[in-house]
């Protein structure tokens, strides 16, 4: 039985990159869809709290924010995309403004009311836009409500995407175009075929193929493994970000405190109050998340401790209360009083730089299939990606790849007909052990192996691990039903693969890949991104 549905743009993900695109476009065309996996709000755009980085301050300037990000980017960077994302900064926090997302604001010292700024690693100013500390949650839920009202737009919770269907071009057969994608719903546990004539990419980084991770569930590289398996090339996958300061208790999974913490002045202690990161770098607390990240590690395994401490309790306890609601909040349900006492950190995966390599449009090597936010490489993050500037990427590539599609939509044919999902040679599951077994198996040695420390033996350590998986992965796809955890582990296990494969190819330590076999940079050569062809 067919269950095809036609839409004009199909976009697979409901973050900040996702919803905006929607918005953007759905004025001018008929019909957008958008799928989330989970509930619309599982993404990681929803749980972001540091803020959106734009040049706002009067001190602060777009070369200083350009500067800066190359910087974090360790050499790896494209000038003209930093330029181009840098550039449209403010218009993206007016358009976010325009869908009702409301800023924390403060009174300058003439009595006008002007966006308050934070500061975090990296940045030579105060210039992060944020909603306290729950900048993710505003715009989020602003964005679901615009999108919710708009008769253009069919929002479709639990909807995973299996994979995307191509078809040859019609001039030249060698070349792929996107024609839709197969998706389950989970709810109804039934495959739909949706087509559609051109397929964004918004689906999120791929940070759950790490053990201890900042992310909701939905960031296990759909994406980037969707793509790869079409036919796209994928870019740097070895700079997976560590974020330096996520809770360290027995009982919270996953909760983020902030860098702005540190930009208020925060700082990483040991357990006996003694402070370290002025033995690392000169711009301490506030160095780039890398070079934190990996004086913390360097310290908990010298020292065979479990966590380090960040330490804002010499700030007054209304500041803090005021500044930082949703982390008082949430620490204090674990009996940390944050106005009282250290909270204990570790560093945690956070954010994938590399991913689907895209142009200034935002546009894939598949005809109509395009990538936006965090599933793609723009050349925006290069080695390193600089606190906040996540967002804005997501809201700057949104604005360029709708320019496109509304360019393109009218010469584009609505899709014929599309073989359906085939489950004739499929049963249902006899051992669900074997998945849940497998997710926890890879996301174990990929922590141990290919994480903020490397070697060339835990590499290849790594990948012959990736082997084993990947066969019984591919038997078990084969032979049973998919199910949404079965989907998302044949896609940790490619996005694994392409993590190791391109850090098993960079002989030197850069940005967020330090191996102790190449500690150094290597000067010899111009710096070079890693591209893999599928
Ligand atoms: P996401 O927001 O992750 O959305 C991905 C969407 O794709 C989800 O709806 C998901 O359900 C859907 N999806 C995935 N796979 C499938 C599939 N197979 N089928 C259907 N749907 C699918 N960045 C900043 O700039 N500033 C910050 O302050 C900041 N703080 C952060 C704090 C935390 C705790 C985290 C985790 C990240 C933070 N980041 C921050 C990073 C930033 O939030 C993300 O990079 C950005 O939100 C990514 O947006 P996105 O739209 O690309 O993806
Ligand atoms: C944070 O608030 O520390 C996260 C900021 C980011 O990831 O950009």
């Amino acid at each position: 039985m067919s269950n095809s549905k036609n839409h004009d743009v199909l976009i697979i993900g409901s973050g900040g990159a996702g919803l905006s695109l929607a918005l953007k476009l759905a004025d001018h065309t008929t019909h957008v869809a958008v799928l989330s996996k989970f509930a619309l709000t599982s993404s990681s755009t929803y749980y972001a709290q540091g803020g959106i980085s734009a040049v706002f301050d009067a001190e602060d300037s777009i070369e200083s924010h350009i500067d800066d990000t190359l910087d974090a980017g360790a050499g790896l960077c494209n000038p003209d995309i930093v330029r181009l994302t840098v550039t449209h900064g403010k218009k993206s926090i007016e358009w976010l403004r325009s869908q009702g997302v409301v800023f924390t604001e403060e009174q300058n010292n003439s009595g006008e009311v002007q966006l308050h700024l934070n500061r975090e690693g990296g940045h030579s100013h105060r210039r992060v836009v944020h909603s306290a500390d729950a900048t993710g949650k505003a715009v989020s839920l602003s964005l679901i409500e615009r999108a919710q009202e708009h008769p253009n737009i069919e929002l479709l919770e639990h909807h995973s995407v299996i994979e995307l269907i191509t078809a040859p071009t019609a001039d030249n057969a060698a070349d792929k175009k996107v024609v839709g994608a197969y998706v389950l719903d989970t709810q109804k546990n039934q495959v739909k075929t949706m087509t559609a004539r051109v397929v964004v990419l918004a689906t999120g980084g791929a940070n759950m193929s790490y053990i201890y991770s900042t992310n909701p569930h939905s960031s296990t590289g759909d994406g980037i493994a969707l793509a790869w398996r079409a036919g796209c090339r994928v870019s740097n996958m070895e700079f997976m970000q560590f974020h330096p300061t996520c809770l360290y208790h027995p009982e919270a999974r996953s909760f983020l405190i902030s860098e702005a913490l540190r930009g208020e002045g925060g700082k990483l202690v040991l357990a006996d109050g003694s402070s370290f990161m002025q033995h690392f770098d000169p711009r301490g607390e506030l160095a780039p998340r890398d070079i934190v990240a990996r004086a913390i590690d360097h310290e908990m395994k010298k020292r065979g401790i479990d966590c380090v401490y960040l330490d804002i309790s010499h700030k007054s306890a209304d500041f803090i209360r005021e500044h930082f609601p949703t982390i008082y909040q949430q620490c204090l349900e674990y009996d940390i009083d944050i106005t009282q006492q250290p909270i204990p950190v570790v560093p945690a995966a956070h954010y994938t730089c590399g991913g689907v390599l895209t142009d200034s449009y935002a546009r894939t090597d598949i005809k109509n299939l395009y990538a936006v936010g965090e599933v793609a490489c723009t050349g925006l993050h290069g080695a390193n990606r600089m606190a906040s500037n996540s967002l804005l990427e997501c809201l700057v590539f949104a604005e360029r790849a709708s320019e496109d599609i509304l360019l393109n939509l009218p010469h584009i044919k609505p899709v014929n007909t599309v073989p359906d999902w085939d489950e004739s040679k499929v049963s249902d599951s006899d051992e669900e052990v074997v998945v849940s077994h497998n997710w926890n198996e890879l996301r174990h040695f990929m922590w141990d192996y290919v994480g903020i420390v490397r070697t060339d033996k835990r590499l290849s350590r790594a990948m012959n691990r990736v082997e084993l998986l990947k066969k019984e992965i591919a038997e078990y796809y084969g032979n049973f039903r998919v199910t949404s955890d079965l989907l998302e582990l044949r896609n940790l296990v490619i996005v694994a693969e392409l993590i190791i494969r391109c850090a098993q190819q960079r002989k030197e330590s850069r940005g967020l890949h330090y191996t102790l076999d190449y500690p150094d940079l290597d000067t010899s050569q111009p710096p070079q991104n890693t591209i893999l062809k599928p």
